[in-house]
């Protein structure tokens, strides 16, 4: 039987990927900010008969101190790691700073996903074949990261914030088998089009956009395969990367190992350094 911890695993493909898991025997840790959700989560565990092996740990990961604090709820809760899924995300069509001076996209699906990864390779690393999938957006060949403003101050849209998220999440993955060369294996995953939440505040043009493309997209339950098949089998390769379930090719600017260098420098320096 497996251990997986997943961000985000209180809705959508996170929640689905944390229940397929459960009822297949494995134990799994789900991180989320909402307590109804939750209890939710517990509740659908319970009647499946895994309450005892679920568990729910309740934090606001756009924050870098309540990330740090779910990273401790995690090693208190759990041992070894098999796979960690990263998940959670929340689109702003208005832009928000928290009150750490992150703006909110950069922290909950850039820094929250760094700090995840980082943080508990060494519990990855306890496990036999480990592997962090990251749900994300490769191989979209859209999206700028704004060296000089990351914050994006300037000129704020929803879109390119979260479009900058996903660049910065392929530069993450480059980054990470760059760091820590081991064990882990790190999966890019895009999963195409799938029907879920969309968690997010959005303005009515986007709102209707966004209800259009969920009734237009797959079922949760098929969106999740490529995911249960790496967690299931993670790739011989140290870093991979899949689009609707298609392997792509690891090159081009999204993957460019200078940038990766560069984006994990900029990141050490702007999160506090962890002090025990
Ligand atoms: N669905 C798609 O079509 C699609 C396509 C490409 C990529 N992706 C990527 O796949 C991943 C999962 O997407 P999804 O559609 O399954 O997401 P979703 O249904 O919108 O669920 C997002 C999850 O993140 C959690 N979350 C949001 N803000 C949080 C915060 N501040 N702290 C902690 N947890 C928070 C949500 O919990 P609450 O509900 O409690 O806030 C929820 O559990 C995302 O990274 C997304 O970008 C999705």
């Amino acid at each position: 039987m497996k251990t997986f911890v997943i961000s985000g695993g209180t809705d959508g493909i996170g929640k689905a990927v944390a229940l397929a898991r459960l009822q297949r025997g494995d134990t799994v840790a789900v991180i989320g900010r909402n307590s109804e959700k939750g209890a939710a989560f517990l509740a659908a565990a319970e009647q499946s008969g895994a309450l005892g092996r679920a568990h729910f740990i309740e934090a606001d990961l756009s924050l870098v101190r309540e990330t740090r604090k779910a990273v401790d709820e995690v090693r208190s809760r759990v041992g070894a790691i098999d796979g960690l899924v990263l998940c959670a995300q929340h689109f702003r069509s208005t832009r928000l700073v928290t009150e750490e001076g992150f703006e909110n996209t950069f922290g909950l699906y850039y820094l929250s996903r760094f700090i995840l990864g980082h943080e508990l390779a060494e519990a990855l690393e306890a496990a036999p074949a480990p592997v962090v999938v990251n749900v994300c957006g490769p191989g979209l060949d859209f999206g700028e990261i704004r060296w000089d403003d990351l914050g994006r101050e300037s000129d704020y849209t929803g879109i390119d914030a979260l479009m900058q998220g996903s660049r910065l999440n392929d530069l993450l993955g480059v980054g990470f088998v760059q760091q820590r060369p081991g064990p882990i294996r790190y999966v890019l995953v895009n999963p195409g089009a799938v029907s879920t939440s969309f968690s997010g505040e959005y303005d009515p043009v986007m709102a209707e956009q966004i209800e259009a493309a969920r009734l237009a997209a797959k079922p949760v339950e098929e969106g999740i395969l490529p995911i249960l098949s790496v967690l299931d089998t993670p790739p011989a390769a140290p870093l991979s990367a899949s689009m609707a379930g298609e392997p792509l090719e690891l090159s081009g600017p999204a993957f460019d190992p200078d940038s990766a260098r560069r984006l994990h420098e900029l990141t050490t320096k702007l999160i506090p350094a962890r002090i025990s």
